[in-house]
């Protein structure tokens, strides 16, 4: 992280840079903020995210100053949006255009699947990040969206900028990678894991649980809350990965907007909770913050499932909502991954619209879910 601080008149300007980069660490921002100062302004340079230390010391800065006195401002909309889900007010600078729902459709999309194919060949040589072998319907529409947005009709302009700007990819990769989450999403199938396949897990001494693609982590602490239900938290272990950055450094900050706790709180009974949801959260004004005891049961870390190979054997993986974007081609590797990820009888967990084809290797465990055990017969 490096931090510039200098004044100007009554105020003190402080701008940060690599706010993430966890190779140094943030006491030099910790001593800028130290002061009292008449007005206090502080910049975050194309941080799209900020871990925890930091939010708690602007909380702290919030009540101490008042919006008068205090400002912060963001450069990338995902820092914006996450202070504001956290009810930390900012002001965005370089803000990008609006577009109108009626935009939002397939007429945006002006350029062939051959140029496509270009972009995501030049992402993967410069930038590591392999989509060749994702749905191509879904990467139209969300490019076509950010060209929209960005007010770039042109997609030759566009490709060179994404080719050329690290910060203008990092921010098209946000939207490529799709994050959407929330606690005890499909509480029926949480219901099937809390009285079937949990119960069946429990003759194991030790767990060991995988949730693959698990963006902003309330499927994985969803998992850790149903297993403390069960009295089988102690004995298990959650790795959650993701190959996104900003999502994991979210996961494991482990703070939550207030608003969609309501429905969590539904669905956390429809699943089956025998506790209240809020015995697991310590809530404040601005968000509820997970509580360390189950946060220690779920490691979060980085993984690309298009390059990255087994690492640990698990009971149960969890994988919803992720092989959807992906071509027949990359969801038969991912699952041939899950295959040597396993422990024979153990389980795979899809999303609702996912499927295992003619693989002869798992069975449905329950009519109507997509719950597969694992028949172990031969790994390749
Ligand atoms: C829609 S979210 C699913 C979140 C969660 N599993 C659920 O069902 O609520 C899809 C997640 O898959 C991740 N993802 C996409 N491609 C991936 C890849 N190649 N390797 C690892 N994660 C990936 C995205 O970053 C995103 O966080």
């Amino acid at each position: 992280m490096k931090v510039i601080a200098y004044y100007k008149k009554q105020t003190k300007h402080i701008l940060v840079l690599d706010a993430c980069d966890e190779e140094i660490s943030p006491e030099d921002f910790f001593q800028e903020i130290a002061g009292v100062y008449a007005n206090l302004e502080i910049m975050f340079i194309e941080s799209l995210i900020l871990p925890v230390r930091i939010i708690e010391a602007l909380i702290k800065l919030v009540e101490q100053y008042g919006q008068e006195t205090f400002r912060i401002y963001t450069t990338t909309e995902s820092l914006s949006q996450y202070l504001f889900e956290l009810r930390i007010p900012n002001i965005q600078l370089h803000r990008v255009s609006q577009i109108s729902p009626e935009q939002d459709s397939e007429d945006l999309i002006k350029f062939s699947s051959e140029e496509l194919r270009d972009l995501l060949i030049g992402i993967y040589q410069i930038y590591g990040y392999d989509f060749r072998n994702y749905q191509l319907e879904n990467l139209k529409r969300t490019i076509a969206q950010t060209m929209a947005r960005e007010t770039m009709p042109d997609f030759d302009k566009f490709r060179q900028k994404v080719m050329q700007d690290q910060e203008f990819f990092q921010c098209l990769f946000l939207k490529l990678s799709v994050n959407v989450t929330s606690f005890f999403r499909y509480p029926d199938l949480y219901k099937v894991l809390r009285e079937e396949v949990f119960p069946y897990l429990n003759s194991f001494p030790h767990l060991r649980i995988w949730s693959v693609g698990a963006a902003s982590g309330e499927e994985a602490y969803s998992l850790a809350i149903l297993l403390d239900e069960l009295n089988m938290l102690d004995k298990s272990i959650i790795y959650a990965t993701d190959f996104n950055s900003v999502v994991l450094q979210k996961a494991q900050n482990g703070l939550y907007a207030l608003s969609p706790l309501k429905q969590a709180a539904e669905n956390h009974q429809k699943s089956g909770g025998s506790e209240q949801l809020e015995k697991y959260f310590h809530i404040n004004c601005y968000y509820a913050q997970i509580k360390p005891f189950l946060k220690k049961k779920v490691v979060f870390f980085h993984h690309n499932l298009t390059s990255d190979t087994a690492f640990n054997e698990f009971h149960l993986i969890i994988c919803k909502n992720v092989l959807i974007y992906f071509n027949s081609q990359l969801q038969e590797n991912v699952v041939k991954l899950f295959k040597q990820s396993l422990h024979r009888n153990g389980f795979l967990v899809l999303g609702r619209s996912e499927n295992l084809f003619h693989n002869q290797d798992f069975i449905k465990y329950k009519a109507g879910f997509n719950i597969f055990k694992f028949l172990n017969s031969g790994i390749e």
